[in-house]
């Protein structure tokens, strides 16, 4: 496995490259959730493209790009394990050189409602930094996770938008065995945080369970019967609870596939996203549930 830290030793490997490249960007203390994507890029590929960049243009300023925890030397273990060719790390100062002014702005209520509203230029700094890595990589396709819906919704647009010539791929939500979503931001979660940070994946569960007993029920029914359990939480504080049109990002006062059911909880100091997806065929993907803690816990 190669680890490559600048764009220039990037560009020279990048020519000895033959065959298909999948790519799969992250900001690395990877967990399932990444290794998932790198496993259903690994046989669809002959080069498998990982990067580890916490990019700071997607954080705010209150936000908690400081601490945002790393542990490069485990990810590497992990990418060599699960296959990886190729690793880009690069600094910040390597992506955002001084005189760095260009960037790409999602518009509309894909990049203004939901995350981006609670987030303002998160989309913008994600949109940047995914369209710079694509030129930088140049990937057949690369590997998104549905557990950040919104940031699919957007990159998928870019890519119809700006005519990118990749394919996007995208892996289920794989959770911990109690249902909470993985994601590297659990790590700041205390003992009773984390037990409670279940009531994301109860409160899907319930509007899931509504809608399945009756698919023309009011969405707002739907989501006050949600609130009502998050409620329940204590240490839980509802951002926002919403239906909406997974690719357009409209909201949905009934029922109607592709459509996301998404949440943002706040617990102490950290933020938690989460959804379900219902799709074309009538179907909810809720994700997948890693039942053996021990096992999937590296
Ligand atoms: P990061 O949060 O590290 O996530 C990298 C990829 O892993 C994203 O596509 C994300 O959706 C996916 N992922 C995270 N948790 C997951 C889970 N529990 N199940 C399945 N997939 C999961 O998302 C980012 O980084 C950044 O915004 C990035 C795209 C790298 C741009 O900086």
């Amino acid at each position: 496995m190669q680890i490559i830290q600048t764009i220039q030793a990037l560009e020279t490997e990048r020519h000895q490259w033959h065959g298909s490249v999948g790519f799969v960007p992250t900001m690395g203390f990877l967990h399932e959730g990444h290794l998932s994507l790198f496993q259903k890029a690994r046989s669809a590929h002959t080069i498998l493209v990982a990067s580890i960049f916490v990019n700071p243009t997607q954080f705010g300023p209150h936000e908690d790009l400081a601490r945002y925890p790393r542990n490069l030397a485990r990810d590497l273990q992990l990418l060599e394990a699960v296959g990886v060719d190729v690793v880009f790390t690069p600094s910040a100062s390597e992506m955002y050189p001084e005189a760095f002014m260009t960037f790409v702005e999602p518009g509309g209520v894909l990049a203004n409602q939901g995350e981006g509203a609670a987030r303002p230029g998160h989309f913008r700094g994600v949109a940047t930094v995914v369209l710079k890595l694509f030129s930088l990589i140049q990937p057949h396709s690369a590997y998104f996770g549905q557990k950040d819906a919104q940031q699919v919704a957007v990159i998928q647009r870019m890519v119809k938008d700006l005519n990118l010539p990749v394919t996007i791929q995208v892996g289920s939500t794989i959770r911990e065995n109690d249902g909470l979503a993985m994601s590297s931001r659990n790590s700041y979660l205390t003992p009773p945080q984390r037990h409670a940070a279940t009531i994301l994946y109860q409160a899907l569960q319930a509007g899931r369970k509504l809608f399945e007993s009756d698919p023309t029920t009011d969405t707002r029914l739907v989501l006050q019967a949600m609130q009502t359990v998050i409620a329940q939480e204590p240490l839980a504080r509802l951002e926002y609870i919403e239906l909406r049109h997974a690719e357009t990002f409209l909201s949905l006062e009934r029922l109607q596939a592709p459509a996301l059911l998404l949440l943002a909880v706040s617990i102490g100091a950290t933020r938690l996203i989460d959804n379900f997806i219902y799709r074309t065929h009538g179907s909810w993907d809720t994700g997948q549930v890693l039942y053996s803690s021990s096992e999937t816990n590296i």
